[in-house]
């Protein structure tokens, strides 16, 4: 890879404020310096794809390049005859909190499916933990692909911490861990071929263990103490740089602006 400039851990700037503080309902984006900028990428064309007529290759580069930042499941299974196991896998994210759940697909590899899937199946437990920034290379490690009897605790460095509703393990360095019994797990089958080419895993959370140090006041996480690390296209990680506070507005507000802007 080529030289890069030194990763400066210090870098977070915190929270600042959004982009146009000042915008209004229906204010269009043109109206600001940025979005006039931002309009003029139009000048350069558009490119259409159709997933049909490309290599699924090209798909694959194209959407994990587009789809980002993307969170990251670190998951620790269990094989049925007890061979621990550890990958991470970024088409992840929540699904719901009542029930609490998350979603992970995980690709079949050349019509086999992936460690993590089958202990899933055997087993119905796991443990998604959060990577953050100081153990990002550990936590990279384990996505080698290892044959099956092999754990990837031992390449990583990492520590297991023992789980308090599931067999799998916890990643001790890891601040946010939620303990997951399988809820569903759906087969992503290909329209055209039938092949079941993914499987979609849907986790009941049943337990979560957070580090105090990374709370804030309120008792939740502050994403500058969790310093979470994200997934972007290729080889790519990005972590939380700033961060910005929009309200949600009110509908009030909508139906004001919609007399102001003569649509009422
Ligand atoms: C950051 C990162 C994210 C990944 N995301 C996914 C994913 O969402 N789905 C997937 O099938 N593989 C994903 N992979 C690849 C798996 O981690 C890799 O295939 C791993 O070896 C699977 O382990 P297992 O066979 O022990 O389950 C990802 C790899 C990395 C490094």
């Amino acid at each position: 890879m080529a030289a890069l400039p030194q990763y400066i851990f210090d870098s977070h700037t915190g929270f600042t404020a959004p982009p146009s503080p000042g915008w209004t309902f229906g204010e269009k984006v043109d109206e600001t310096g940025e979005g006039r900028a931002w309009l003029e990428g139009d000048k350069a064309g558009w490119k259409f794809v159709e997933p049909e007529k490309e290599a699924p290759v090209n798909m694959y580069k194209l959407l994990v390049s587009g789809i980002v930042p993307r969170p990251i499941a670190f998951v620790s299974s269990e094989s049925a005859i007890g061979v621990q196991n550890l990958a991470p896998f970024s088409w992840f994210n929540m699904v719901t909190f009542d029930p609490p759940t998350v979603s992970i697909s995980i690709l079949n590899s050349r019509g086999q499916q992936k460690d993590t899937t089958a202990n899933i199946r055997a087993t119905k437990q796991f443990v998604v933990n959060i990577i953050s920034e100081p153990f990002i290379h550990q936590a990279n490690a384990t996505s080698i692909e290892a044959p099956e009897q092999v754990s990837e605790w031992v390449l990583s460095g990492l520590t297991q911490e023992a789980s308090t509703f599931v067999k799998p393990p916890r990643v001790k360095e890891s601040a946010f861990a939620m303990e997951c019994e399988l809820y569903d797990i759906i087969d992503i089958k290909h329209p055209g071929t039938g092949a079941a080419n993914a499987a979609l895993v849907l986790g009941l959370i049943k337990g979560i263990h957070v580090r105090k140090d990374v709370l804030n006041d309120k008792g939740l996480v502050d994403p500058f103490k969790l310093r979470s690390v994200s997934r972007m296209g290729d080889v790519t990680y990005a972590r939380v740089g700033d961060a910005f506070r929009i309200a949600r507005p009110g509908w009030a507000e909508g139906e004001e602006a919609m007399v102001r802007l003569g649509k009422a």
